[in-house]
Order: C-alpha cells, then structure tokens, then sequence
C-alpha cells in the first residue's frame, strides 16, 4: 500500500471528529461499522473478525461505550459484563469515583520526564506495601501482564545469581518471550521454541513433583531460581489446586532458597473474594506480580512487589537494571492505581465479592441439576468456570449468551470451559438475570443438540 498523506490526515481528522461528538448520526454509525470491519480486514488481522464471530455470528457489533455492569455497542445495544477483559473491571466500568481522579490528575499531567521525581509513583508503591501480605516492599510498575512476569523472572535472577525456573503445565503468564517460556501451553508455546531454555514445568497443584523437580535440578548441579504459579489457573479453565497447595509451595521453596512468585494478575485484587488469592491460603510470595484490574477498568498498569531480601546491591546501584519502560508507572496510570485500591478497599469489594460469588454459585448449582451439558462449575469469588463436554458445545453456549445481552469468553483456545468474570460491583438483580438467561440458553443448546442427534440417526437409517 502508497504512502498517502492527505489521506491519512483525513482520516485522522475523521476519527477525531467522531470522538469528539457526544451523539453520532445513524449513517456515521453505519459508516464506523464498516469501516471497523474493513480495517480490521485490512489492517489489524482478519482473523479478530472470524474469531469475534465466534460470539456475534456476524462480527458487526462494535463497542463504543462502557458504564458501571455493561459494555454498549455503536446502536447503544446493552451487554452485561461477564469477562470483562478476563478480570479487568472489579471496580465495575468507568466507575466515577476512579474516573474523578484519573480526570483531575489528566488535566494536571499525564506522562512523566523520567528525571524529576514523580510523587504518584511513590505514594503507589508506598500503598501497595501497605496492602500486600508478608514483608513485601519494593515495586516496579510496568503497562502489561506479560512485561510485569518478564520483571518477576528478571528480578529472581539477579537477586538469587541462580538460573532454573519451574513452573506449572497449563499455567498462563502472558506471551512475551520470557512469559511464553514459563507458561505451559503447547499452543501458545510451540511456534517460537527455542526459547529460554532453563525451565522445567511441573504438574499444578502437585507439591511433590515440585520438590522432587528442584532436587533433581540441584542433584544434576542446575540451580533454581524462582518457582512461578497463579493461585488459581486462569486461561487453563479455573482450575482450584487442593487446599494447602500454596502454602506447602511455600514450604518448599523456603526449604531449598527458591524463589516464590505468585502471578495473581488475574486472581488478585479482590476476584477471588480476597484482596490477593494467596491470601487465601495465609500465605505471602516473595514476588507478587498484579496486572489487570490493578488501573481500575480504566488505565493499563500492572507490576510486581518484592521482598527487601531480594532488592540486592546490583538493582539499589543500577535501578535501571531490571527494566526502564518509557510508560511504566507513569503519573496517570498511578492516578487510576491508587483510586482503584481506595475503592477497593473503602468498600471492602473482596468481601463483596465473597458474599455476592457465593450467591452466583448456588444459583449456578441449581441451574446445573437441570442441565446435562454442565458438566463441572468450579470457581472462587467472581472467578467461576462453566465446563462443557466438548468446545463447541462452550461455544454454542457462549454464542447463545452473546445473543441474549450476556458477554462471556469467545475464545478460540479453551472454550471447554466459558469463564464468568463479572465487575465486582454487579447487582444481586442483575445475577439473576444472568442466571435466567443461562438457563434459557442451555436449555436451547440441549434441545438443538437432540435435533441433531435425532437428525444424524434418522440419515443412518435412511
Ligand atoms: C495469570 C496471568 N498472568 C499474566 C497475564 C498476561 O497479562 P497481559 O495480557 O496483560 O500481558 C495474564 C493474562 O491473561 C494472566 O491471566
């Protein structure tokens, strides 16, 4: 494709414009669709429009607005949150005592020298020493799930001068490099091997072969540096390891000098009724790494926070040497950090969660008795999965929901089990809406499924 300059300035005035309207006509909308669809096809990658489709059957629902439980289309078409980015809304969307701040803050300064001192980041990392367990106490923020993992897996390292990592099969840590390395997924890892080579994958929830795996490594004369697990398995279907899991990891990483990262990007923050999963268990990692709902729905910011123990001589000389991001910890993102913790923790949303995810469970047990297809309902707080026999079956499910007004995962990858990630702030009503639509969805899954099967024997006998 030509360069093409005036274009390119008419079409960024075009969009500006669009922006900066509070109401937009019909034929613009009708044009913003197509064009979605069109850019997408030609310039971002046409299988976001396939797997979209996966939900919206025909990939024309553009989102244009977000408030409180719902994501809005370009029609101002309602759809309950219930993925919401995979755990990014607990404090609900554009919840305006987060936006205030974030506001007030944008139209002081957004973006940060990188020389004088910032006093957002500061009083952040001061916060979060304040509201994570054990004696952790150093920060360092970065912009995405995967950037703060890649910080982790430095930072262990360096503070430990060892080099093995372990971590679990199934387990999700993002898809930068190092990331991709220590996640156990075949599909996201296969295509770019060989990558860091130094890490060996142990089964989730079994502390022995941890142990057994580091006195291995340490028998053969490799060194472990890290042991890196979520608390509860994400992207891998919700998968809950047997109680005491955690802390006997803890156990055995304190008997052999390795390193404990509990990765509650998606757990932490109060999803699964407590403000870190790890919690939980009583139990405090030597590195927590944070992400998603850390900006509260609004700004991108993840990081870790790490013990003092590991905060050697070589990163207090050199604070460059972990990592220097152009955007990590910038003043604005701080800004919606720091408001999403007081929301946090001035309405005790864990405990909220708690109570209201313990209500969803029932109703989701009792919808369960009536459907077959469900086969497993499993989950923490408001991190719950739905699990299917088989991945069309999650599909059709999660389609169903799409077209009642319900967003869950479309995913491609693992849609065996459909993930509920509800805003923390959802209403006891709206629970039961979602569960009345799940019933009436699963109940037309079922009776297409015996259409078909009464089909497929009817041709046999034919
Ligand atoms: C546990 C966990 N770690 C890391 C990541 C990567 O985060 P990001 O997508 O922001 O890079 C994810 C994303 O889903 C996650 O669930």
């Amino acid at each position: 494709m030509a360069s093409d300059i005036k274009l390119a300035l008419e079409e960024a005035k075009k969009v500006c414009d669009l922006i900066l309207k509070d109401e937009l006509t019909r034929t613009e909308k009708d044009t913003m669709v197509a064009d979605s669809v069109r850019n997408f096809n030609d310039h971002v990658n046409p299988g976001w429009l396939k797997y979209r489709k996966s939900v919206s059957t025909d990939a024309t629902f553009v989102e244009w607005s977000d408030s409180g439980e719902s994501f809005y289309d370009l029609y101002g078409q309602e759809f309950i949150d219930c993925l919401g980015g995979f755990g990014i809304y607990t404090a609900g969307h554009r919840n305006p005592e987060i936006l205030e701040v974030v506001q007030k803050q944008l139209g002081r300064y957004a973006l940060h020298s990188q020389e004088l001192l910032d006093p957002l980041r500061g009083y952040l990392a001061n916060i979060l020493a304040l509201a994570t367990p054990g004696d952790l106490q150093y920060s360092f923020f970065c912009s995405s799930g995967a950037e703060a993992v890649e910080m982790a897996l430095k930072l262990a390292r360096l503070a430990s001068k060892k080099k093995y990592y372990i971590s679990t099969v199934n387990g999700f840590h993002g898809k930068t490099y190092g990331a991709v390395s220590v996640s156990g997924k075949y599909t996201y890892r296969q295509p770019y091997l060989p990558m860091i080579q130094a890490v060996a994958h142990v089964e989730f929830g079994n502390a022995q072969a941890l142990e057994t795996t580091i006195k291995n490594l340490n028998a053969v004369g490799e060194s472990v540096a890290a042991f890196i697990c979520e608390p509860i398995q994400g992207e891998a279907g919700i998968i809950i390891p047997p109680a005491g899991y955690l802390k006997q990891v803890r156990a055995i990483c304190d008997r052999y000098g390795v390193i404990m990262i509990a990765d509650e990007v998606q757990t932490g923050l109060g999803r699964t009724g407590y403000l870190w999963a790890c919690e939980a268990e009583d139990v405090a990692p030597d590195i927590l790494v944070f992400g998603k709902a850390f900006g509260g729905g609004i700004l991108p910011i993840t990081g870790i926070i790490a013990s003092p123990k590991l905060w050697t001589e070589d990163i207090v000389n050199n604070p460059w040497i972990l990592g220097s991001p152009t955007f990590g910890g910038n003043p604005l993102c701080c800004s919606a950090a720091i408001a999403s913790l007081r929301f946090l923790l001035e309405n005790d949303l864990p405990a909220q969660i708690r109570a209201k995810g313990a209500y969803l469970m029932g109703k989701l047990y009792t919808v369960q008795q009536k459907h077959e297809i469900l086969i497993d309902l499993r989950g923490r707080g408001f991190l719950i999965g739905l699990e299917f026999p088989e991945p069309f079956i999650g599909w059709s499910v999660s389609k169903g929901l799409f077209q009642r007004g319900v967003m869950t995962g479309g995913t491609l990858n693992n849609v065996k089990t459909l993930r509920i990630e509800p805003p923390g702030i959802i209403s006891y009503q709206t629970m039961d809406k979602i569960v009345a639509i799940l019933d009436e969805t699963l109940t037309e899954v079922e009776q297409s499924l015996r259409q078909a099967a009464a089909g497929k024997q009817c041709s046999t006998i034919q």
